[in-house]
């Protein structure tokens, strides 16, 4: 079954092609990131503007790559269905992803499947880069973006049993927002971890910082990241107004160490009480190297032996890869009229 996903939910405009819920046969991302460098981070009027533009040229570019568009683009490409991001997200984006689909699957008589981009960025686990079986259930989920830090049991396709959530802000969030006041460029978060590559363990003893590791004793699954926040600006503040590019790279360093051990203590924690059969990481911040080397070095001793699934770098940042490949395995289309885009949609 061949699969056109379209992604809109933020600053990107994407569509892919995926072949039974595995088999990427293309994928394009279109971003207006480098505009939004120039204000700092994301103003979702004119993210909207430029995906209006994008919308059509991504979706023909993915069907060409593909292979499936025909030479008069009139006709409809050979695909099985669409699916679309209905939501979270910025409710502008959302709009153009889900009336261009609904425009297209009637025009071209498709089936359409609404799709969770929270559930989306969890299925890259799914799309095949070797021979490796797809993660087994119940799988131990960590799903890390700009928006959601979520610990979740997928005990089957589509079912989630929520186990912590942050309290606060977002992984990704406190990446961005201690970034900008480190004066790095947008996008934050790999900045941050470049920012603090080369930092070597006596310079960060020198530099005396210290952030703290938030909610790490409290006995549940839940993250919090605004005190650590906090902590980074008083840290901040006591360098003074013109940091020296060691001092920046070594608060980077911190806040990715701190930030990176909470979430891997909650996982590790969560693994050992559920005994899941697979530990699977999505989202966006699931792209930092520290993050996906703890979670390797701390979950490879677990008895009984877990597997653990991390994307692809490009697969674990907003595509549409996942949105087709998480549409094969919930393929539940729904008739246009009932089909909406939703800002303020959860995991389960
Ligand atoms: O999933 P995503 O692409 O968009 C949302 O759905 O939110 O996640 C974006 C988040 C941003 O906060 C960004 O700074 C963070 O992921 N991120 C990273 C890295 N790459 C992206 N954070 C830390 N290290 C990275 N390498
Ligand atoms: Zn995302």
């Amino acid at each position: 079954m061949l699969i056109l996903g379209i992604e809109t939910s933020c600053d990107e405009t994407a569509a892919a092609v995926v072949e039974n819920g595995t088999l990427l046969h293309s994928s394009v991302v279109a971003s207006s990131q480098d505009m939004h460098a120039k204000y700092g981070g994301i103003i979702p009027d004119k993210a909207a503007r430029e995906q209006l533009k994008s919308i059509i040229p991504v979706i023909h570019e993915a069907l060409t790559l593909s292979g499936l568009q025909s030479t008069d683009y009139r006709l409809p490409p050979k695909v099985d269905a669409i699916a679309v991001t209905i939501g979270p997200g910025l409710i502008g984006s959302l709009l153009i992803g889900v009336e261009t689909a609904k425009t297209l699957a009637l025009a071209w008589n498709k089936p359409l499947i609404p799709i969770n981009h929270l559930v989306g960025h969890i299925y890259a686990n799914w799309i095949k880069s070797s021979d490796c079986e797809p993660p087994q259930f119940p799988a131990l989920v960590l799903l890390v973006s700009g928006g959601h830090s979520d610990l979740v049991l997928m005990t089957g396709h589509g079912k989630f049993e929520p186990l912590g959530s942050t309290r606060d802000d977002a992984a990704g969030e406190c990446f961005d927002k201690c970034g900008r006041v480190l004066g790095l460029p947008y996008p934050y978060g790999p900045f941050i971890e470049k920012a603090a590559e080369g930092v070597s363990g006596k310079q960060i003893a020198a530099s005396n910082i210290k952030l703290p590791r938030p909610l790490s004793h409290s006995g549940d699954y839940d993250f919090s990241f605004s005190g650590l926040k906090t902590a980074f600006l008083t840290a901040h503040k006591k360098l003074g107004h013109d940091p020296s590019s060691l001092a920046t790279s070594c608060l980077a360093y911190e806040l990715q160490e701190a930030i990176t051990d909470s979430l891997v203590t909650k996982t590790l924690a969560a693994a050992k009480e559920y005994k899941p059969k697979s530990i699977v990481l999505a989202g966006g911040v699931a792209a930092n190297k520290i993050l996906r080397q703890k979670l390797l070095a701390s979950t490879s001793h677990l008895q009984p032996s877990v597997k653990l699934y991390i994307p692809p770098t490009k697969l674990c940042t907003d595509n549409a890869a996942y949105i087709a490949a998480s549409a094969y395995y919930n393929n539940h289309p729904l008739p246009i009229n009932q089909i909406e885009a939703d800002p303020s949609l959860t995991l389960s």
